[in-house]
């Protein structure tokens, strides 16, 4: 194995670690989204879309509690076991979230206890010999702050970095690498334009309003977060997806793909690359697809990495990678080519320095809820055991016999 390569899993608070209370939760109950779900199951929507297979499994797209974070994977308490099957699996990093909302529960009241928490979770990361990489928000807010705006109201900015430069202080020394936001862009897109995410509104000029308060509160937070420590790397992990026809993609790759990390280059230590699909507008995908219809396309992440590479001349660490595979038929050559896309990049220049498969365990994939199977571990939500995936092997087996 490379000891200067940092391989993983990432995952995120709000979809592995249960009871929490945040804008989703509040959202995951309220009256619209269930009458919405039920109309859908009643109209068989999801029926005529998903797999059969997908069916056999608990719980299916047509169960509500499928949509209710709940218990999630209960990692809250069971970090320890889910870190001890990372360290047999091989990994060496882990990317994880914390959850602003246990940390600050109410506007500047700090719980020591959560703290303590995260604390634990590092420690315990660290034992193992895993390098722990955290995201400070991975789209969950408080609900103070959503009841002040959430990211429509500039006064976010302040809180949010507030929240980030506390972490940063509390962590000193123990953690040295630093998301700030994950897939801001996406996320804005998701809340404000496509309807699919809480606060689910559909505003172009809202949705312009959360996309440049995500900038300024990424340079604001980097700023404050490097007061506690120069040496910090303070990054950020962006989604990229490719698009076709090739027309479309100066365009659509310039807005969708470029157009954040450029106004925050000067504010990024390293680049955080979320990568899954090739999307195309006027035809059905020709490749591999997921259970959830993505369309594999690992040429795509080779471009982007070198794109990456060459337009902001930063470190780049791929922070997500993954499939929905409940059958685990299609992920073990997903991570080969992917990896080998990388491989090729880095051949020809590009400074990667890790891959973090997303994930490390099944989780709740958010408005989709818990039927889409990312894990490299096997999650069965009814008794919270753990089954690990072939595709997980094959993954340690790259990294055992990893060589740069
Ligand atoms: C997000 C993850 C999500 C994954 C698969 C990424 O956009 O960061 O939270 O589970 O994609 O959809």
């Amino acid at each position: 194995m490379d000891k200067n390569f940092f391989w993983g899993a990432a995952t995120s608070a709000h979809q592995v670690e249960g009871n929490n209370r945040n804008d989703w939760t509040e959202w995951e109950k309220s009256e619209s989204r269930i009458k919405d779900l039920e109309s859908k199951i009643q109209n068989g929507e999801f029926r005529k879309k998903l797999p059969p297979h997908l069916w056999s499994k608990w719980p299916t797209p047509a169960d509500l509690n499928n949509y209710i974070s709940g218990k999630a994977c209960e990692h809250y308490n069971r970090f320890r076991e889910d870190f001890d099957i990372a360290k047999s699996l091989g990994h060496n990093a882990h990317r994880f979230s914390i959850e602003w909302s246990r940390i600050e529960p109410e506007e500047g009241r700090f719980d020591e206890k959560e703290v303590t928490h995260y604390r634990e979770i590092i420690k315990a990361l660290r034992e193992r010999g895993i390098e722990p990489f955290v995201t400070l928000w991975h789209f969950t807010l408080p609900l103070w702050v959503t009841n002040l705006g959430g990211w429509e109201s500039s006064k976010t900015i302040f809180y949010f970095s507030r929240y980030c430069e506390r972490m940063c202080s509390a962590f000193k020394g123990e953690v040295r690498y630093w998301m700030t936001l994950n897939e801001p862009a996406e996320w804005a897109a998701q809340a404000y334009l496509y309807d699919l995410w809480p606060p689910q509104k559909r505003n172009f000029l809202k949705n312009r309003r959360v996309y440049f308060n995500l900038l300024k509160a990424h340079k604001e937070a980097y700023t404050r977060m490097k007061t506690v420590g120069s040496n910090l790397h303070v990054g950020i992990a962006e989604s990229m997806e490719w698009w076709e026809p090739g027309w479309t993609r100066p365009l659509i790759h310039y807005l969708r793909n470029y157009f954040f990390l450029d106004r925050i280059s000067r504010h990024l230590d390293f680049v955080g690359l979320n990568y899954y699909q090739r999307k195309c507008i006027f035809r059905k995908p020709s490749g591999e697809v997921s259970d959830m219809g993505w369309e594999s396309y690992p040429d795509g992440m080779y471009y982007f990495l070198l794109k990456s590479w060459r337009r902001w001349q930063k470190p780049i660490y791929i922070t997500e990678n993954g499939i929905a595979n409940a059958k685990d038929d299609k992920r073990a050559k997903f991570i080969k080519d992917h990896i080998a896309a990388m491989r090729r990049a880095m051949k020809e220049g590009a400074d990667v320095r890790g891959y973090f498969h997303w994930s490390l365990l099944d989780n709740f994939e958010w408005d989709s809820g818990f039927w889409p199977r990312f894990g490299l571990v096997e999650v069965n939500y009814k008794t919270q055991e753990r089954k690990i995936r072939e595709s997980a092997k094959v993954y340690q087996e790259i990294i055992l016999n990893s060589r740069f």
